[in-house]
């Protein structure tokens, strides 16, 4: 019988890497995956270093296609099955969509959107079988949209919904949350916003560390959503209850104060 680990995406840096350390001292062996392998291995090390379980590393770019699968033969291979999934892996870009990049704002839809899609899918069968659980890194962003940062908003629109309606469908037998987040200073910022990076207002931002540790309890909780920290919460909910016309001018001008793109 293949062991149940707890599959993270996006575990080399940032807020994966600190969900990793939260459920590695929570007990759970882990597979850790993302594309650098060196970043891995010293996440990996760090966890066993700690006197934890060692976990297993996959190094793979999830915005291929077929990775999913790729990823799945790599873990039988090792005798593992997936009890629990984190899809945490993701990324941002700031830039008017008509200026902006094209293959990089598309590959936010593949990774954000398709890989995390996939990813549950093709282990879903496994997760509940273990009675398990879904853990997808959403985002306060998943309330509104976001001019200036289209893409991205819209993804974290879809992590919310496809998982609030997976949470509904388990319900009873599988835990599946939706974790969304506010600012959080990781590597995040600087691949958004090549040389400029984000800012956000001190208020509302908060650690990988301390925003892994209330996912992850909300999670082992059964919490169908977790938005960390009192100010985020009160962004998510007025950005979920004001009319559109009020909302797009603001994130329009929030957008351009805070990194010169306007809607
Ligand atoms: N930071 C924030 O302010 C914030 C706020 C709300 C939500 N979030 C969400 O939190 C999640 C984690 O972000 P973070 O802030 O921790 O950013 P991060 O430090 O940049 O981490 C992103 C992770 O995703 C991995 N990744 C990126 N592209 C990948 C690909 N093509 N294939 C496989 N792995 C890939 C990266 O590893 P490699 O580069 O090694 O592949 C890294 O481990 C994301 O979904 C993000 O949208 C972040």
């Amino acid at each position: 019988m293949a062991a149940a680990v707890t599959l993270i995406t996006g575990a080399s840096g940032g807020i994966g890497q600190a969900l990793a350390q939260v459920a590695a001292r929570a007990g759970r062996r882990l597979v850790l995956t993302a594309r650098s392998a060196a970043c891995l291995n010293a996440v990996a090390d760090a966890i066993a270093a700690e006197g934890r379980a060692r976990p297993d590393i996959v190094a793979l770019d999830l915005g291929a296609a077929g990775a999913a699968d790729r990823l799945a033969e790599a873990l039988a291979a090792r005798g593992l099955g997936v009890a629990e999934l984190v899809n945490n892996a993701g990324y941002g870009y700031v830039g008017r969509l008509a200026k902006g990049d094209r293959a990089e704002q598309v590959g936010i839809v593949d990774l954000n959107v398709r890989a995390l899609t996939d990813l549950t899918l093709r282990f879903l069968p496994e997760i509940v079988a273990a009675r398990g659980g879904v853990l997808n890194v959403a985002s306060v962003a998943s309330y509104l949209p976001g001019p200036g940062m289209a893409i991205y908003y819209a993804s974290k629109a879809y992590v919310l919904s496809f998982s609030e309606a997976l949470a509904q469908e388990l319900k009873g037998d599988v835990r599946v949350t939706a974790l969304c987040p506010g600012p959080v200073p990781t590597a995040f910022q600087e691949r958004a916003n090549p040389g400029r990076g984000i800012s956000s207002p001190v208020l509302l931002r908060m650690s990988a560390d301390r925003v892994a540790e209330i996912g992850w309890r909300g999670f082992e909780r059964g919490k169908r959503v977790v938005v960390p920290g009192f100010f985020n919460k009160l962004v998510a909910f007025f950005a979920w209850h004001s009319p559109r016309s009020l909302i797009l001018p603001l994130t329009s001008e929030v957008a351009t104060r805070r990194h010169g793109e306007a809607s």
